[in-house]
């Protein structure tokens, strides 16, 4: 319509996301902004139990998942790729292997994430179907945090390579572990029920174009 030619669609957008979409969303929205300055954008982090949480109570347009709760009925569009990687502190010994066998790697001391987190809920089933068992030493509720004790040499992780992207790599070797990655995607979801706003489909549009997705890191 003419209000969308002329980027002077208006209203707010509402978005959950999960902790580790908090660091590529943002330069997604950058181009959505840019395009149409009128829209005002609400932004929700938690993890993927707070994110579930907030969407049972029907409070945002969209939520950002990797791991979308199976039992709501939900729309999903899957829009990126999440590889999570094994993670150690630039200096250690396995950061120069070719490989490293994952029975080995769970044996280092490991920094987990909470009970809630998706990435601890893709972990946990990745090591179910390995077989593997991890010897947890700390468990931390920010990705930041795990990045710091990693990099201070308390232990080893896995985690989003977003997390990692802009810098965040500093510190940090990525393990060539075997069976990682854990793959993984991102979806925006919404509840199929509710019908979307204006301005939400507008983002929904515009997130479908793939050169919309292009971040530079
Ligand atoms: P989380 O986000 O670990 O912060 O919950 C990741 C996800 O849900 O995939």
């Amino acid at each position: 319509d003419l209000a969308d030619l002329k980027g002077l669609k208006r209203g707010t957008l509402r978005l959950g996301v999960v902790t580790t979409a908090k660091y590529f969303i943002p330069h997604l929205l950058g181009g959505f902004c840019e395009r149409y300055p009128q829209i005002e954008i609400e932004f929700k982090v938690g993890n993927r139990q707070q994110v579930i949480d907030r969407l049972s109570e029907g409070r945002d347009d969209f939520y950002v998942f990797s791991h979308p709760p199976k039992d709501a009925p939900l729309a999903l569009h899957e829009f990126l790729d999440n590889p999570l990687v094994a993670i150690a502190s630039a200096d250690h010994p396995w950061a120069k292997r070719r490989t490293v066998p994952l029975q080995e790697f769970a044996q280092e001391p490991f920094l987990i994430r909470e009970h809630g987190s998706g990435t601890r809920y893709a972990l946990e089933r990745f090591l179910r179907e390995q077989n593997a068992k991890l010897n947890v030493r700390m468990t931390v509720e920010s990705n930041e945090a795990i990045r710091h004790s990693v990099m201070s040499g308390l232990g080893v992780s896995v985690i989003s390579t977003h997390t990692l992207a802009f810098g965040g790599d500093s510190g940090l070797a990525i393990l060539p572990v075997e069976g990682m990655p854990i793959r993984s995607h991102w979806y925006l979801a919404h509840h199929k029920a509710k019908s979307l706003s204006p301005v939400a489909a507008t983002f929904l549009d515009w997130i479908s174009q793939k050169d919309n997705l292009r971040i530079e890191a």
